[in-house]
């Protein structure tokens, strides 16, 4: 659970990066992901975290089943918008990374937004914090992390062009797995696109919300 320091080009890059992507969000105080299984006792009360997996590219791992003492590798935000007084039904999950401002030399955190990396090979694409625009809109149903979807395509009919009412379903296919992200084999919080897992050391999980 290293905090990673970058050298002064990477953090300005990084500095730059997240003032052309800033966009007014409100956010949460932080909070802290807890892994359930009612089937897995190995994985069920975990606590996620943040972890290494490239430069400025984490991906969200497994941790211990002991309350997070530090908010750093293991706090989570959630942005979100709000328009004529109604937040919106989906926003961003986010995770501060630390580094050391290559201007100042201070300690500065850049805000990255979770991303799914697909693998066309396999049904579970890992979970990936990243600099950029590339991000997974979630929501919160009660405490329950889930990702809103508006469409599916199982009920299509050919040529006949779907109503989309914008109406969502909080879908919840979050499975502990055994994933390779960048060059590193971790066990990590994934999503299964659909069906039964690919990849056969996947776990079904939820993820809940717990106050920091
Ligand atoms: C999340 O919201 C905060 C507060 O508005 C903002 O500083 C940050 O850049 C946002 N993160 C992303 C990934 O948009
Ligand atoms: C943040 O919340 C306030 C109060 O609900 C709202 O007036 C404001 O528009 C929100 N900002 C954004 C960017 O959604
Ligand atoms: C979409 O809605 C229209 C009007 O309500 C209806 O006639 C049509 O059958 C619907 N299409 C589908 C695919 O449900």
């Amino acid at each position: 659970m290293k905090s990673t320091i970058f050298s002064g080009v990477l953090a300005t890059l990084l500095a730059s990066s997240a003032a052309v992507l800033a966009q007014d969000y409100n956010q949460t105080d932080p909070f802290f992901l807890k892994v359930t299984s009612p089937t897995n006792a190995d994985v069920d009360g975990t606590f996620l975290y943040s972890c290494h997996a490239g430069a400025a590219i984490q991906t969200l791992c497994l941790g211990t089943k002991d309350t997070p003492t530090s908010l750093v590798s293991a706090g989570f935000f959630y942005n979100y918008t709000v328009y004529d007084g109604q937040a919106a039904s989906s926003g961003l999950l986010v995770w501060n990374l630390p580094y050391t401002s290559g201007e100042t030399g201070e300690p500065a955190t850049v805000s990255l937004p979770l991303n799914l990396n697909y693998n066309p090979g396999s049904n579970v694409a890992s979970t990936l914090l990243q600099p950029g625009y590339d991000s997974v809109s979630v929501a919160f149903a009660g405490s329950n992390l889930v990702i809103p979807s508006y469409i599916d395509d199982s009920t299509f009919v050919a040529g006949q062009r779907p109503n989309i009412t914008g109406a969502t379903t909080p879908l919840t296919q979050w499975y502990a797995c055994w994933v390779y992200v960048g060059s590193y084999y971790y066990n990590a919080l994934a999503w299964v696109t659909n069906g039964a897992p690919h990849n056969p050391t996947c776990q079904a999980v939820s993820v809940v919300r717990v106050d920091a």
